[in-house]
């Protein structure tokens, strides 16, 4: 009886899904499902028309990022070596998107897997091209995608409306970007003050899925409802306070100074102005290997290691009543004290971050341990993983972001908030003190396995960055 219903219920739904996709079908809003503009101010750049959808504009009307650089070096070699440049050649994106295209099952499936490229090769998706090579020079997010960003409608799947130059006519047209006194060069210049706030990165940096809604990636939404939005301009710290101020030295984030990078955005001798601020080009987050990177990349696996290690930190608090033959008990703290979001952000079903936990005595003998990975780079399946879990329609784990339907689970740290985790081992009466209590947080892009089967023989080994350590010796 019970399965009758739900199978009614399933029919009629699908029935009324059906229809209504058929009637939207040309609804240029259909690539952006989750259009929706945030409460109070808006950037006024954010619109109520409509998105560019593929076939509106030409591949060809988009100049190659080296063009830009031979005016604008700096911020050219900054970006060449960020996930951004990477994001359609990315050997990880590439093998779930390709698993994604062979094995989806119907519509909403398929409309997942289609949605793909509009964030990982915007300009691919815009032109309405099917040949997209791995190499081509405008895939991945590139400086005449952003900067011919005219408006977007809101937050979430990329809902886009680009105002591009002709690059085969040797047009610049107009690059929006945060200066209102730029000289017009080969392109003309505008103020965007889309360009200078958060909303413009929540256009991407908020993913649901395309065909059930389901939210996949939140980050601009945990950002949105976090403390670092205080609402007024003053103090609002925005993704480009900590993502655009980057660079060596200055790892910007939450715990740390964010001071100004004075400098030019072109050579003076191409036009440029000497400016009290220029805003980097990195676009670091946590990935560090050459997976996520492109292969060129030698400044960013530094400065994500920099950003991992200020991100986080814990204590360690022993319970002081602890005693020989007896319950050792003990809490660690995580802290999220540098992430604008929640942390991790972003692919959180694959991020793994974790503690490592160990308790040993003077002689070196073990008394407990906790969240140690093998030789092949297996986490201790007793160690709890900071992550998101989606379920598929059976209601089983997956990390095939098409079929899930559901989140199984999320225990992530939200930005400025902690999480308290509590231990307790038998001390043996034989131990000898002091006692060494260590806990190590640990983060890696993505499970070894997970990686290993997607990539194959190309798979390597995923480094783990320790991002926080904290220990104490008790003498019992
Ligand atoms: C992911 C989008 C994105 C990409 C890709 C990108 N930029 Fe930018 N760029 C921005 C944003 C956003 C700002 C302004 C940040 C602000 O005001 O808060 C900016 C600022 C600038 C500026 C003004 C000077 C400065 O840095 O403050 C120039 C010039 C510029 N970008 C050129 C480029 C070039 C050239 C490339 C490619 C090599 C590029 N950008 C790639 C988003 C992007
Ligand atoms: C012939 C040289 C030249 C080329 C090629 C060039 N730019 Fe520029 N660009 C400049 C100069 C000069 C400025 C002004 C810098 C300033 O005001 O300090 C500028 C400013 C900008 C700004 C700031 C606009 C604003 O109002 O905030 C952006 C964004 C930008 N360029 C992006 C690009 C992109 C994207 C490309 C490639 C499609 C590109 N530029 C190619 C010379 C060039
Ligand atoms: C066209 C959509 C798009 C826009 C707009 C965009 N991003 Fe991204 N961003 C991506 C994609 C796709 C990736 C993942 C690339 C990859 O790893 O293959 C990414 C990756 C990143 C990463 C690296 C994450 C990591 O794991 O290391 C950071 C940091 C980042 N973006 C920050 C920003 C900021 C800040 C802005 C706004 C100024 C912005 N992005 C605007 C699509 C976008
Ligand atoms: C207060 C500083 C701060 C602000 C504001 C901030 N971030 Fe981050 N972000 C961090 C730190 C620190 C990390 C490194 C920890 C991590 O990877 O989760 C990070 C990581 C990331 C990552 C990589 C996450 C992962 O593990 O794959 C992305 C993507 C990202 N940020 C995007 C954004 C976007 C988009 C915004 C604005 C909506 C934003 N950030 C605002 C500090 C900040
Ligand atoms: C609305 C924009 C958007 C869409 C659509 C989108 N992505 Fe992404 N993707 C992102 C952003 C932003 C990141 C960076 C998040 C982070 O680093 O944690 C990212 C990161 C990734 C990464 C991580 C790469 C790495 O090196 O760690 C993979 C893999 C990926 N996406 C696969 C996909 C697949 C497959 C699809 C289609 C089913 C898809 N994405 C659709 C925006 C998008």
């Amino acid at each position: 009886m019970r399965t009758y219903s739900w199978y009614t219920f399933f029919l009629v739904f699908s029935l009324i899904f059906t229809s209504l996709n058929i009637s939207i079908a040309s609804d240029p809003r259909e690539w952006s499902p989750t259009w929706k503009l945030p409460p109070g101010k808006k950037p006024e750049n954010i619109i109520d028309q409509d998105i560019t959808i593929p076939g509106d504009v030409k591949k060809s009307q988009f100049f190659s990022p080296i063009s830009c650089g031979a005016c604008h070096p700096e911020i050219f070699k900054m970006w060449s070596g960020s996930t951004h440049a990477n994001a359609w050649r990315n050997p990880l994106f590439q093998a779930l998107y390709n698993l994604g295209k062979k094995t989806a099952e119907g519509e909403s499936q398929k409309k997942n897997i289609e949605s793909c490229v509009r964030c990982h090769f915007p300009i691919g998706h815009s032109s309405g091209e099917t040949n997209l090579p791995l190499d081509d020079e405008k895939g991945g997010v590139i400086c005449d995608f952003c900067h011919s960003v005219k408006a977007t409608t809101g937050i979430g799947n990329a809902p886009y409306i680009l105002s591009p130059g002709n690059a085969e006519a040797m047009e610049g047209g107009i690059k929006y970007g945060p200066f209102n006194d730029s000289p017009d060069t080969i392109h003309k210049n505008q103020y965007s003050e889309l360009h200078t706030r958060s909303e413009f990165c929540g256009g991407c940096h908020d993913v649901s899925h395309a065909g059930n809604d389901l939210p996949i990636e939140q980050t601009y939404t945990e950002w949105r409802q976090g403390p670092y939005n205080t609402t007024d301009p003053k103090t609002t710290v925005h993704c480009q306070d900590c993502h655009m101020r980057q660079r060596p030295g200055f790892p910007c984030t939450g715990s740390t100074e964010r001071p100004d990078n004075p400098g030019f955005a072109s050579p003076e001798i191409m036009g440029g102005k000497k400016r009290p601020h220029i805003w980097t080009h990195y676009f670091v987050g946590g990935s560090v290997t050459p997976i996520s990177l492109p292969p060129n990349s030698e400044v960013q696996p530094q400065l994500a290691v920099e950003r991992l290690k200020n991100a986080a930190t814990l204590e360690l608090i022993v319970d002081p009543a602890s005693k020989k033959g007896d319950l050792l008990k003990f809490q660690v703290n995580i802290k999220n004290t540098g992430c604008g979001h929640y942390l991790p952000t972003g692919l959180t079903e694959m991020r793994q971050m974790w503690l490592e936990i160990s308790v040993i005595d003077t002689e070196g003998r073990i008394i407990y341990q906790k969240g140690k990975t093998d030789e092949k780079g297996t986490i201790d399946s007793k160690a709890t993983i900071y992550h998101t879990v989606f379920g598929n329609e059976k209601g089983e784990p997956t990390l095939h972001v098409w079929t899930a339907t559901h989140i199984i689970s999320d225990n992530r740290i939200p930005p400025k908030g902690k999480k308290e985790e509590h231990f307790c081992c038998f001390l043996p009466s034989d131990v000898k003190p002091p006692l060494k209590i260590k806990a190590v947080l640990h983060y890696r892009s993505a499970p070894q396995d997970v990686v290993d089967a997607l990539l194959g023989e190309k798979s390597m080994k995923l480094p783990i960055i320790d991002m926080a350590e904290v220990s104490t010796e008790i003498n019992l």
